[in-house]
């Protein structure tokens, strides 16, 4: 039996159409009418106007950050429950990252929390929340607090396409937002991500920015350092073939999310990941919380019996203010996302997974019960 991944990319069959065209056209560079069309389309699904598309969701971050001016001296205040990718860009840009731990009803970052950093660290110049597990932040309150102290909101919705906060498309809500098409994410472009903002000035300089700063000159002129981080044509092609089946893709991650709920519904000691009440989220994966005392078995037990039978797994997110590298960082509260690692493990989730599988899943699970 073939191997069943968490979050394996999952191919809509219009891929190649696209290809060919770029190909066909040559323009086979890291711009062109496929990277253009890529930007526009997301641009009107996020509905956000301005889109750049770029090698990665890191690499948007960055841009992000490069754009505001942050840089050192500068702290960030950034979700400790998250993927390093979410923080690495801080360190990158020469700030200071502070982490917020997560709150327990949406395991997405607390404003309580962020409310105490933002009053005590008169530094922190901008806040880097996390769409955790394609679930948005309570944005309502998060946008108050930075609108309050004057600081700007980075939306890392790498997870999250194809969520809304409060019925609007999740990549709306931060002043500027980053989005992820790797290969493990909803849709993919193998590598990818995309920067949107309802600034066009910041778009066009992160535009600038991303293929080495170029002055407008004959030669190459050069005023400020620049990154090579422009999204290849063809990447793009794929992109827009993976766009266009979007809604399906969330739509079959949902169905599998439920179905796990309901065939777990009656164990004792697992539970879900909160669903916040003013969105919906893409369910990129489905994660459990195993409480050994009720549950008769572990996370890790059930991690290592899922493996035995070639099915990829994964904890959670181990927090940022938990990690060596980031060990000398301040933080703010710290112990929700530390209980949520124990005890916390990633389903298969991805949009591919087939029902027979998925009811392998479950029963590996429940033969680790005691
Ligand atoms: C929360 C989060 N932020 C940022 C990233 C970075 O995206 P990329 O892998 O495209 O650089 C990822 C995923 O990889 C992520 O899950």
């Amino acid at each position: 039996m073939p191997r069943v991944y968490l979050s394996p990319p999952h191919l809509s069959g219009r891929e190649l159409e696209y290809l060919t065209d770029a190909v066909d056209s040559n323009w086979v560079a890291p711009l062109g009418p496929q990277v253009d069309a890529f930007e526009q389309e997301l641009a009107a699904l996020v509905d956000v106007p301005n889109a750049l598309a770029l090698s990665s969701g890191t690499a948007a971050l960055h841009l992000a950050l490069v754009v505001l001016g942050i840089g050192s001296g500068d702290e960030v205040a950034c979700s400790s429950f998250t993927f390093s990718a979410s923080a690495n860009p801080v360190v990158y840009a020469g700030a200071s990252p502070v982490f917020v731990d997560a709150d327990e009803a949406t395991w997405t970052m607390d404003p309580g929390l962020l409310e105490r950093a933002l009053a005590e660290r008169p530094a922190i110049r901008a806040v880097v929340a996390v769409d955790l597990y394609g679930q948005c932040c309570d944005y309502d309150r998060i946008r108050e607090l930075c609108a309050e102290r004057d600081v700007t909101l980075i939306q890392d919705a790498a997870e999250s396409l194809g969520a809304t906060y409060r019925g609007a498309a999740a990549g709306g809500q931060g002043d500027l937002a980053a989005f992820s098409f790797n290969g493990n994410k909803v849709i993919t472009t193998s590598g990818g991500g995309m920067l949107v903002s309802r600034d066009r000035g910041w778009i066009e300089h992160a535009r600038k920015l991303s293929t080495q700063a170029r002055d407008v000159a004959p030669h190459y002129e050069h005023t400020e350092i620049g990154f090579n981080y422009r999204l290849s044509n063809l990447l793009a092609a794929v992109g827009r073939a993976q766009l266009a089946v979007l809604p399906d893709r969330v739509a079959a991650r949902r169905r599998i999310n439920a179905r796990y709920r309901k065939l777990l519904a009656d164990v004792a000691g697992i539970s879900f990941m909160p669903e916040a009440p003013y969105g919906e989220g893409n369910c990129w994966l489905t994660c459990i919380v195993v409480d050994p005392d009720d549950a008769g078995t572990d996370r890790e037990r059930i991690r290592l019996a899922l493996e035995a039978e070639d099915i990829e797994s994964r904890p959670l997110w181990k927090p940022m203010h938990l990690q060596p590298v980031f060990a000398a960082a301040p933080a703010y509260g710290g112990e929700v996302s530390a209980g949520l690692l124990e005890r916390g493990l990633c389903l298969p989730s991805g949009s591919s997974l087939s029902d027979e599988d998925q009811l392998r899943v479950v029963e590996t699970l429940l033969a680790t019960r005691a």
